[in-house]
Formats: structure tokens, C-alpha cells, sequence
């Protein structure tokens, strides 16, 4: 994805790609988080629109909202129109139907959710969204080669988006190629988008794939800063909600709002059932860092449940994980998501990794990102750490050199982006970190500076004692 960022919050101007590992540095303020928020509102949104959602909960007979599949049986039946309509059909023009018609229904489709996204994962109106010293948000993201999203919100809070497709005809071209949607055009147009209601939307949903590229539901996890605090109020705020859902609105009690991405957050606790997923291999990496395991053990008192428990390396015991070391919760979280709900192509971002972490955890958590992402996984971070900083650059550094293979990274897979002040807010810069590590090295060059100065009066201080003027 790369996405291009007008006057968003205090960020005037962003340019960004996401590669398997991008990171975010800047001072306080900068913009980070809200960046990072937004790539996170960006990815969510589109796996709501995938055909494959639609058809696969209708395979399986889940109970879906009229509102939910309204939009596919309109696509389906728009497109048995414009077939039945036509003259001649032939793949070119049933293609460039579906593309057609895929384009208009993505506009709509962005129009109607997009400021709902925002809305709920910023917990804020949406003219909040747009820097105090502009007049308009604006933003452009390019899910793949072929397509992109653009939306404007004004200073009153109105937003408009539109999709397009770039490079049409190579678009088209490909999708021609292509032997399996072929097939699946062929029996579109002989039924002439009649009966075959099956693969008419396989046919949509392949062509959509082209469009964007296939990623597995719910596969943007953001996990972020503060965790530690946010895991000790899970337990209290979840039971609280559980046990208000209910009777709250009867009784008059209104429940305190969450914010959008701890809310998110929480949720995403919600969904840690004990079960492994497929990378619970790779998450045996964190056992070395957080020097335990976290184990899922029956609690019976006061009312059965299961709990989340942090056992101790070599020892029998264990604790309450709430009770565990800082640094043990702040990583809890992501071990556990990556033990359970992680697989290939999925998007993690973890805001500030590094909290409540000795610098030698820091360099090993590093280690394991990279380890994550040789494995398939993509990784966005904020950091202020020069830590993890550092030990990126030696693993692209290892890499260019042919060091060890399953922590190396390819500098191809590795994106920096320094957001830094300029007069109307902050932009961003791709850095390289082989050569520069901006921001932390400024703060470094000060403390060397105070420290030769002290050494200076300290110095001269001890020549003024010794003098002979105090004899
Ligand atoms: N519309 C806006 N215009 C200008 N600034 C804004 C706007 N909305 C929010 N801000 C400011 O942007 C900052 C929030 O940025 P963000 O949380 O992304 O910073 P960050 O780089 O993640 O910082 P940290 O390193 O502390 O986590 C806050 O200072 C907030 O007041
Ligand atoms: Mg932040």
C-alpha cells in the first residue's frame, strides 16, 4: 500500500509505502500514532467490500444483514442488466463491465463507510481530522499498481471519495490472462449473467482481486501503546461491560466511552480463546524475551473462567499475567496474538515495542521482527527507540553482507519514515538508516556535548582547587 497524506492531524504532508517492515520515528506529537491509525482505518475498509466475504458467509448459511448483501445481489443483477442489454458480448466487454462496475460500487462504497472508519477508530468528528492551520484533508491510497482511494474532508467535516483504477488496459490485459477467470467469464457470458448466479459473483471476485490484492479477513491487527496499563483495566473494564450490557440502558446507566483503538484493542483481546494458531512456532521466539511462557489455565474461584497466567521460566508457578513484570505485559500482547489469530500476510502494527523494555530485549525483539517478517508476516512500528533503530540497520547491514539467513533483511523490505517539523506541520522523509539515524543521534551529539562541557568545568574546577591562591 502507499498512501499520500494531506493536512491529516499535525501531519502536513506524508508519503509512505508499506514494505514487510516499515517503521515510524519523530519526536512527540509528530504524528505517528495518527499515521499509523490511518494505515490501520485504510486496510480494515477494504476487507469489507471483497466479494469473497459475502460468498463465503453465504456458503456456509451464516445469517448475514440485508445491508450486507444488498450491495452483491445489486452488483450481481447489474451486471445480468448490462449483459442482457448488450448487443454483442464478447470477454473484453464483459471484463470491462465488472471493472466498470466494481469502480462505481467501491465510490459508494467508500462514500458510505469511510467516514463511519474514521469516525470510530479516531473516536473523533471527522473536521477534527483536518490540521488546524489547513482547510482540507486530504488523502490518496493505492491498494496495489492498479487501484487507488482518494478522499478530501473539509474544515465543516464533509467528506467525499472516489476510486480509480490506474493503467487500465494493463489491468485489463492481465485479467484476460488469466485462465481461471477466463473460464469464469466464459459461463457468465453464456448464461448471460442469467442463472449462473455463482460464478457470476466468482467472476466479480476475481476481477476484484486483481484490483486489490487478496488479503485473509480481519488480517490488520493494531496493537497499541500502553498495554501494560490497558491489560490491567481489561479484566475489570470487560467484566464491567459484560455485566452492564444487558440492564444498562433500562437502569439509565450510560457506559464511559473507550477510546476508538483501545476499544479496538480490547476486542481484540476478546477474540484470545487459548487456541494455537499457525504461528505458534514463531511465537516460542518471545518465550526467550519475556523468560517464561504465557499458559491458559482454569480458574475455579470465584466463578469458573479461564485466565491468562505468566509462568516463569524453569519454575512450576505462575502468576496472574496482570501481576507479571511490566515488560512481560507490554509483550504478552503481541505473543499472544501471534500465537493465536496471526498467519501469513498479515498486517501487524505495534506501536512503541520497545515500552518497559531492557535494551537487550529491545535488540532481540528486533531479531524476531525480522524473523516474523522472513516467515510472511508485515510489520508497521512507531519507535523512539535508537535501540531497535540500530539493530534494523545491522540486520539489513547482515543481510547485504549474506549473514544469518532467517534474521537477515533485504533492504528492499525495509521502509523508515522520519516525521519531522516544517512550517506548516510535519512531513515525512524516507531515511536511510545505513547511513543516518536522525532524531536520536541529535539528542546523542547534545549529551556528548553537556558531558565534554562538565568535563570541561569539572576540570577546571579541580585546576582552581589545587591552585596555589588556596594556600
Ligand atoms: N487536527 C489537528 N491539527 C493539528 N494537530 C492535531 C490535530 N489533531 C490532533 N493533533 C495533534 O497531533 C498530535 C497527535 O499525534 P500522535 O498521537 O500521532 O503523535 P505521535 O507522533 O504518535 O506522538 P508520541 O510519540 O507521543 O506517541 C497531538 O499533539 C494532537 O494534539
Ligand atoms: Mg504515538
Amino acid at each position: 500500500m502507499k498512501l499520500r497524506v494531506e493536512n491529516f492531524g499535525p501531519i502536513s504532508y506524508a508519503d509512505v509505502e508499506i514494505k514487510p517492515l516499515t517503521v515510524l520515528i519523530g519526536k512527540n506529537n509528530a504524528g505517528k500514532s495518527m499515521l499509523a491509525q490511518l494505515i490501520f482505518t485504510l486496510m480494515t475498509l477494504t476487507e469489507g467490500y471483497i466479494p469473497r466475504r459475502f460468498l463465503t458467509s453465504m456458503l456456509q448459511h451464516i445469517r448475514t444483514t440485508e445491508d450486507f448483501i444488498a450491495p452483491y445481489l445489486r452488483q450481481v443483477d447489474d451486471l445480468r442488466k448490462k449483459i442482457k442489454e448488450a448487443r454483442e458480448i464478447t470477454h473484453l466487454s464483459c471484463v470491462k463491465m465488472v471493472v466498470d462496475m466494481i469502480i462505481e460500487y467501491l465510490t459508494q462504497y467508500l462514500n458510505k463507510t469511510l467516514g463511519d472508519f474514521l469516525e470510530r477508530y479516531f473516536a473523533m468528528e471527522l473536521k477534527s481530522l483536518v490540521n488546524l492551520y489547513s482547510d482540507y484533508t486530504r488523502v490518496e491510497c493505492a491498494y496495489s499498481k492498479y487501484s487507488i482511494a482518494e478522499f478530501t474532508i473539509t474544515k465543516d467535516g464533509n467528506l467525499s471519495a472516489k476510486f480509480d483504477i490506474k493503467m487500465m488496459d494493463e489491468l485489463i490485459d492481465n485479467i484476460l490472462k488469466d485462465e481461471e477467470t477466463n473460464k469464469l467469464i466464459n459461463r457468465v457470458i453464456r448464461s448471460r449473467g442469467g442463472r449462473d448466479f455463482t460464478s457470476t459473483i466468482a467472476a466479480i471476485e476475481k476481477i476484484a482481486e486483481f484490483i486489490f490484492p487478496k488479503r485473509p479477513l480481519l488480517s490488520t491487527l493494531y496493537i497499541p501503546a500502553g498495554r501494560a496499563g490497558l491489560l490491567e483495566g481489561y479484566e475489570a473494564v470487560s467484566s464491567a461491560l459484560i455485566a452492564l450490557a444487558s440492564t444498562a440502558p433500562l437502569k439509565g446507566i450510560s457506559v464511559p466511552p473507550i477510546p476508538g483503538m483501545a476499544y479496538e484493542f480490547y476486542s481484540l483481546l476478546l477474540q484470545l480463546t487459548g487456541r494455537k494458531g499457525p504461528f505458534e512456532k514463531m511465537s516460542d521466539l518471545f518465550k526467550e524475551v519475556i523468560e517464561g511462557e504465557i499458559v491458559f489455565e482454569e480458574l475455579k474461584l470465584p466463578k469458573s473462567k479461564m485466565v491468562y497466567r505468566f509462568k516463569f521460566k524453569d519454575k512450576e508457578s505462575s502468576v496472574d499475567l496482570i501481576h507479571a513484570a511490566s515488560m512481560v505485559k507490554e509483550l504478552s500482547p503481541i505473543y499472544l496474538v501471534l500465537r493465536e489469530l496471526v498467519d501469513k500476510g498479515y498486517l501487524l502494527i505495534i506501536e512503541e515495542p520497545e515500552s518497559h523494555l531492557h535494551p537487550a530485549a529491545q535488540v532481540k525483539l528486533m531479531e524476531i521482527f525480522a524473523q516474523l517478517v522472513n516467515e510472511g508476516l508485515e510489520i508497521l512500528i512507531t519507535t523512539h527507540s535508537d535501540i531497535l533503530l540500530r539493530k534494523l540497520a545491522h540486520l539489513v547491514m547482515e543481510g547485504l553482507t549474506g549473514g544469518r539467513a532467517n534474521a537477515n533483511l533485504k533492504p528492499e523490505d525495509v521502509a523508515v519514515y522520519l516525521l519531522k517539523p516544517d512550517e506548516k506541520g510535519y512531513v515525512t522523509r524516507e531515511v536511510n538508516i545505513l547511513e543516518e539515524m536522525p532524531t536520536f543521534d541529535e539528542v546523542i551529539e547534545q549529551l556528548y556535548e553537556e558531558e565534554r562541557n562538565l568535563c570541561y568545568l569539572s576540570l577546571q574546577r579541580e585546576m582552581n582547587e589545587a591552585s596555589p591562591r588556596n594556600f
